[in-house]
């Protein structure tokens, strides 16, 4: 099965954000950019005779602004389309831009600089280097870049006090909680202000408080406009984010809208608006 977002935007009955949400979250737009352009992409994996297909025929458009939780029971080809989308991996056919460029006939050395600019990646254990202090850690993807742009040991300071992080700036990874890891992290990923911020599990080492301060702070990053791509297994994470859409055995099984913008607040402001809008296409 294969279904354009197009078509699931013009579904009957397609939960669409109301003119207030727009207003309210900025994010609304009639016109859309697209960010991660994806068409017929499958990914196929080799063992021995068999052929595992972890992705069949994928063809999906991620706009800028948006900011999608990605779902789906395991083995239904999370990890692979993340894996693709953060171009880690390649696809056995299919093409996939990115801003406008073929990210699939990009050289290894060309790719590898071009993820450090244009992607943000946020893992579930942080993957933050030890012997790196809070700073430090946040400037990782600079390094990977021919020049180093003017003014970024400022911009790192200013992201590690926008996640909260200006009293800890010289602490290492293992002077901190795993939700202050977890900060140090995202701001990382924002530092080359990056096309896409592509999230796995971001909360899923993290107890339910820190999990919901650290969704509150992708709120605030959606609200600004950034793009964000969440891979998760867990309905509340699913719940919070803009859209979602579900996987099943390397398929799309559905596209929805949650109704709920990210930055509004249960009960008064939302009150006859239900948590969630049923799925579309399913
Ligand atoms: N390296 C691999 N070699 C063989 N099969 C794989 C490999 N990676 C994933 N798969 C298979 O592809 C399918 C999708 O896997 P994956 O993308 O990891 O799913 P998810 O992240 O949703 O759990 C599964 O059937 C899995 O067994
Ligand atoms: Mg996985």
């Amino acid at each position: 099965m294969k279904i354009e977002q197009s078509s699931a935007d013009g579904a009957e009955d397609a939960p669409v954000a109301s003119p207030e949400h727009g207003q309210e979250t900025g994010v609304t737009t009639p016109s859309k950019d697209p960010v991660a352009v994806l068409k017929g992409i499958t990914r196929e994996y080799r063992m021995g005779d068999e052929v595992v297909r972890a992705l069949h025929e994928f063809s999906f458009t991620f706009n800028k602004g948006e900011y999608w939780a990605i779902m789906g029971s395991s083995g239904s080809g999370k990890s692979t389309l993340l894996n693709l989308l953060g171009c880690i991996d390649r696809p056995s056919t299919g093409t996939y831009e990115i801003r406008g460029r073929d990210v699939v006939s990009m050289s290894d050395d060309a790719l590898s600089s071009f993820r450090g600019k244009e992607l943000g990646f946020i893992f579930q254990s942080y993957n933050l280097i030890p012997q790196l202090d809070v700073l430090e850690n946040i400037l990782v993807p600079v390094m990977y870049q021919d020049k180093i742009p003017e003014g970024i040991e400022e911009r790192a300071l200013k992201l590690a006090e926008r996640v909260g992080l200006g009293d800890r700036l010289h602490h290492r990874p293992m002077q901190l909680s795993g939700g202050q890891q977890q900060r140090v992290a995202i701001a990382r990923s924002l530092i080359n202000d990056p096309a896409l911020i592509l999230a796995d599990e971001a909360t899923g080492n993290l107890d339910s408080k820190t999990a919901d301060e650290i969704l509150e702070l992708f709120d605030e990053l959606h609200a600004e406009g950034k793009t964000i791509l969440l891979v998760t297994h867990e309905s509340y994470v699913g719940d919070r984010a803009e859209k979602v859409l579900r996987l099943k055995d390397g398929n799309i099984e559905s596209v929805s809208e949650n109704r709920r913008g990210p930055k509004s607040r249960p009960v008064s402001e939302s009150a006859s608006t239900p948590e969630s809008a049923p799925e579309v296409a399913s």
